[in-house]
């Protein structure tokens, strides 16, 4: 008896000890891991069965959930039979772009091996989303969400809503993603997509001839009376998508890692890759079920009425199924002026905190001086040496053996060109790796100019830009008149409308490779995109961090890649031999007490 008590407290005290230690040792920002398991699924969800990519067998794969500066640890198993690599669509990493899975900064992870991500959340807030970046994979899933939360001691500028729903939307073919990629290598078009998945679901059957009996729907389960947050991403190939819930207003609060001015909308346009916050109020009599629709913008409905997503909105105390046609869809096929007044509308909430206290308007960007002016114009596909490609200022980006990132770190030249032209190129276009000098704290003016038919949205890697201005034409000096220098959104992804010019404003103080590219899957694979440089002349280990232990080697570099099954040589690092000396003496305390 008493020995037994005796042996309690004394692993009472060893527990007390191990995690004194490891509040000492992990004192910092706290880690959370993931494990995934990238692999095939057969599914069906147009009712036609297809290989589709899921993470740990799921589609839409598991929401990454995880607040302000937390270190976040990802292990990807690729069990595809192809390359692979994930983007964390709109993470900083800042000093880290080792981290951001795209061919310009990483080697892509072979078949069946894995590879560990690891990054900090720092200094953001905000819903996201991640996807596989490369080989067209993104058109048969892999994608998923990310929420980052506010840390506990700063204000959210709404109150805390009853329940959390992400949802994934974008348009879907029933073809796999290696048959779409045939048909871009053969030089054509992907054609009219087959339909619309909300969360990896197919539409609900609204209409008996539109929808085939057994398809599965997503059905969101609410309580009358409650507030809900629901977290929009466009993760589809090409196509803009409206989104609306039947009788009920969305209340926009934020996007992309801003807190926007609260506006009610009763539909809102959502292009490929962006991402939005609605409060949704549930308060409606429940006489029926409500429609959740997302269907094709600037499309004609007749010919397009079956690319449309439509999932159930089911309150506890619904009185029966949804019926009828659904709402309203904006009646403006061919003037895309009201999306663009939309879109203009979203304005940044300048007196709330994000991610650190101080207002998100304390940032002054509309007095800062800009250093560097950048036109990028894109066009549509065009034939250049016998392919179909797509351009951005008469360039069609070239993906390199050896990413841009690992070339530099290991002096290899010749992979690329910093010579990205600051106006559109007037001659014939080319195919080219031209990369954007970028100056490190200056203050870069984008203009985006589209000169394709329909809608773009740009992104970038390891930034938030503010969006100054949007309108119809070519862009000119004159037009700088008409930006907004107060209130613009700063957020990472913008659409620019056909025939129009956005024009965005970013500073340049995150070091690194950055890719800037279209979202749109179809225009990105045929080359219109652009990585933009950012290198502090200073010699400093400060604003960088180093190339990653695990660093994948291919191309120039690939012999310097070690087999995966062979034992890791023992790493030098400081911080890593810190741990391993922690992790001894934990042992020894616990062989002591234990
Ligand atoms: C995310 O994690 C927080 C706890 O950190 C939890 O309260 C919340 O419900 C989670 N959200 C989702 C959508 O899983
Ligand atoms: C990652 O997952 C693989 C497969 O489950 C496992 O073998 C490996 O040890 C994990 N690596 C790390 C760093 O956790
Ligand atoms: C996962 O990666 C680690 C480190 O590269 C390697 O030691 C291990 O064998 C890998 N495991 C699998 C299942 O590929
Ligand atoms: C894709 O579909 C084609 C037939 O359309 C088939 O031959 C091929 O094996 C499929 N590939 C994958 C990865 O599912
Ligand atoms: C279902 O869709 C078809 C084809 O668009 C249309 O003709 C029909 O009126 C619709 N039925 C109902 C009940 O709305
Ligand atoms: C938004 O609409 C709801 C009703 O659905 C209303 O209660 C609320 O006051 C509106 N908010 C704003 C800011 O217009
Ligand atoms: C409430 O439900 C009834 C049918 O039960 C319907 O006729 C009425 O329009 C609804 N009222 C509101 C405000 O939605
Ligand atoms: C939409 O397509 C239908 C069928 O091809 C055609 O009759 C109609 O005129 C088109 N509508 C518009 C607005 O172009
Ligand atoms: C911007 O430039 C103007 C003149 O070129 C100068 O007077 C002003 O001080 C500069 N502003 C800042 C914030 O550097
Ligand atoms: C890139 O810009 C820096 C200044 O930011 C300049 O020193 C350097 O010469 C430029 N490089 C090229 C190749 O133009
Ligand atoms: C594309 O550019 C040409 C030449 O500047 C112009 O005539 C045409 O209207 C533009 N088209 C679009 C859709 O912007
Ligand atoms: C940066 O770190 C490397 C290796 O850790 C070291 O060799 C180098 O001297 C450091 N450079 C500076 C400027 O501190």
């Amino acid at each position: 008896m008493m020995g037994l008590l005796l042996l309690r407290s004394l692993s009472v005290v060893c527990l007390i000890y191990i995690s004194s230690f490891l509040t000492l040792c992990f004192a910092g920002d706290p880690f959370v891991y993931y494990d995934w398991d990238v692999s095939y699924i057969t599914a069906a969800p147009l009712g036609v069965k297809q290989q589709v990519i899921a993470i740990n067998k799921k589609f839409p794969g598991p929401i990454v959930n995880v607040t302000t500066n937390n270190n976040v640890v990802v292990n990807v198993t690729n069990n595809l039979d192809e390359e692979l690599l994930i983007t964390w669509n709109g993470i900083q990493h800042r000093r880290n772009s080792w981290q951001d899975g795209v061919l310009g900064t990483n080697c892509p992870i072979p078949t069946s091996w894995n590879w560990t991500y690891q990054f900090q959340v720092k200094d953001q807030i905000g819903s996201f989303s991640y996807f596989p970046s490369t080989n067209f994979q993104r058109a048969a899933g892999g994608y998923g969400g990310i929420i980052v939360n506010n840390r506990d001691v700063i204000a959210v500028p709404f109150g805390t809503p009853d329940g959390d729903f992400t949802i994934m939307i974008g348009d879907w073919y029933n073809r796999n993603h290696s048959d779409l990629r045939k048909t871009l290598n053969g030089g054509k078009d992907l054609g009219m997509p087959d339909g619309v998945l909300i969360n990896g679901k197919g539409p609900y059957r609204y209409n008996t001839t539109l929808v085939p009996d057994g398809i599965d729907y997503e059905t969101f389960n609410v309580h009358p009376g409650k507030t809900y947050r629901i977290r929009m991403h466009n993760v589809g190939i090409s196509t803009s998508l409206n989104f609306r819930i039947q009788s009920h207003n969305m209340l926009l609060a934020e996007t992309e890692g801003s807190y926007t001015v609260q506006q009610n909308y009763t539909n809102l346009d959502i292009h490929v890759g962006q991402s939005y916050s609605f409060l949704i109020t549930m308060d409606q009599n429940a006489s029926t079920d409500y429609y959740v629709v997302a269907s094709a913008r600037f499309v004609n409905e007749t010919i397009w009425r079956r690319v449309t997503g439509v999932a159930i909105l089911k309150y506890s105390n619904s009185k029966g199924a949804a019926s009828g046609p659904l709402p309203d869809a904006p009646n403006d096929v061919y003037d895309k002026t009201f999306s663009m007044n939309q879109a203009r509308s979203i304005r940044l909430n300048t007196s709330a905190g994000a991610a650190r206290p101080n207002p998100q308007g304390s940032f002054k960007y509309g007095s800062i001086n800009v250093t560097d002016v950048y036109i990028l114009k894109n066009k549509p596909a065009m034939m250049i040496n016998g392919k179909r490609r797509t351009t951005l200022s008469g360039i069609s980006y070239v993906n390199p053996d050896t990413p841009l990132r690992l070339a530099d770190w290991f002096k290899v030249k010749g992979v690329y060109t910093l010579d990205f032209p600051n106006q559109p190129l007037t001659g014939a276009p080319r195919m080219g790796t031209s990369v954007i000098n970028g100056t490190y704290r200056g203050f870069m003016e984008i203009i985006l100019q589209n000169n394709d038919t329909s809608v773009q949205t740009y992104h970038m890697d390891g930034y938030a830009f503010f969006v100054v201005g949007m309108d119809f034409g070519e862009w000119t000096n004159s037009s700088r008149g008409t930006y907004n220098k107060w209130d613009g959104v700063s957020r990472c992804s913008i659409q620019v409308f056909p025939g129009a010019w956005t024009a965005i404003l970013v500073s340049l103080d995150n070091v690194g490779l950055w890719n800037l590219r279209t979202q749109n899957l179809d225009t990105w694979y045929l080359g219109q995109e652009v990585y933009v440089k950012v290198v502090n002349p200073e010699s400093t280990n400060k604003t960088e961090l180093p190339i990653p232990d695990n660093a994948l080697f291919c191309g120039a570099l690939k012999n310097k890649q070690q087999p995966p099954h062979k034992p890791k040589s023992v790493s030098s690092s400081p911080t890593e031999g810190r741990s391993r000396m922690l992790l001894t003496m934990l042992m020894l305390v616990f062989s002591v007490f234990c």
